[in-house]
């Protein structure tokens, strides 16, 4: 199924939610009217039952996203800065904990807000082309859409605070070598590799799915006492689920398994 919003395209196709952001002519930077449509969109691929999994990407072959769009920048308060950056991490955080796996397909520049939003979502796969970086102190301003939190998470506070503080420009492999991205395809077969992934995932259990994207996004916001008791708790509750019976028992009997989420 296909539907169109100003901004975006949402499309579901074989289980996944397939999300675009479709400001082609100006490298899909992201302004408000994206902004909003973003978090429409995320919530909308949270409750939608075609969709297992999220595939987030920018349209053309240009850019992911070049960033925040600097035109809205130029003209804001400091109120409304403060407010724009409050709303975009809310709808990236959306992405983040959504208990279904999302994917950012990056095929092209991903600056600034762009590689904030890839950092939001659960892995990253780069076509060869793309282009990493966070340049917003080249403009004289920091970033708002949570790079100073999460690129730390991803390559350690060195290399981040290198990246943010000189605004370099990486490319995929560099990406890749860090730990930015988990990995680095032929621009052509970027949407087919991700997909490949997150068919990978989507043939796991579901229940297994989601409590494993729970527990990994708790034990990034608590401390590890917290988070090992919740990850015994999912450990014990799944064992009561149809789910696992069925994923032990299709090993016993030498089967592929067939989950229902139940
Ligand atoms: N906000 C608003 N418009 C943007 C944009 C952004 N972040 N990034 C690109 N665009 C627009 C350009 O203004 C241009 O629009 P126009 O055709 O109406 O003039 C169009 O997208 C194409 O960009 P252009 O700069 O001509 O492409 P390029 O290939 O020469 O350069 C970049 C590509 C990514 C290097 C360059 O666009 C750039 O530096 N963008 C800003 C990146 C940035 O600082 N992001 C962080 C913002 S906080």
């Amino acid at each position: 199924m296909t539907s169109s919003y100003a901004t975006l395209l949402y499309q579901t196709s074989g289980g996944i939610a397939t999300i675009t952001i479709n400001r082609p002519d100006k490298l899909n930077a992201l302004n408000a009217a994206v902004i909003a449509e973003l978090g429409l969109a995320a919530a909308r691929a949270a409750s939608d039952p075609e969709a297992g999994g999220v595939i987030l990407t920018g349209a053309g072959p240009k850019a992911f996203a070049a960033g925040a769009d600097i035109g809205e920048l130029a003209s804001q308060t400091p109120l409304e800065a403060k407010a724009r950056s409050l709303a975009g991490q809310q709808v990236f955080r959306q992405f983040e904990a959504m208990r279904k796996p999302v994917i950012a397909a990056v095929n092209g520049f991903c600056l600034g807000g762009g590689c904030e939003l890839a950092m939001a979502c659960h892995l990253r796969v780069a076509a060869e082309t793309a282009r990493f970086g966070q340049p917003e102190v080249k403009l004289g301003i920091g970033p708002g859409y949570g790079a100073t939190v999460r690129l730390p998470r991803l390559v350690g506070r060195g290399r981040a605070t290198e990246l943010l503080l000189t605004g370099a420009m990486i490319d995929a492999q560099e990406a890749w070598r860090i730990g930015l991205v988990n990995r680095v395809v032929p621009a052509e077969r970027l949407l087919a590799e991700a997909t490949a992934l997150m068919s990978t995932m989507l043939s796991m259990g579901p229940l297994a799915v989601a409590t494993v994207l729970e527990a990994v996004d708790v034990a990034q916001e608590t401390g590890s006492a917290e988070a090992l008791t919740l990850e015994a708790n999912h450990f014990g509750l799944l064992s009561s689920t149809a789910d696992t019976r069925e994923g032990m028992q299709a090993f016993l009997e030498k089967r592929a398994p067939r989950f229902t989420g139940r």
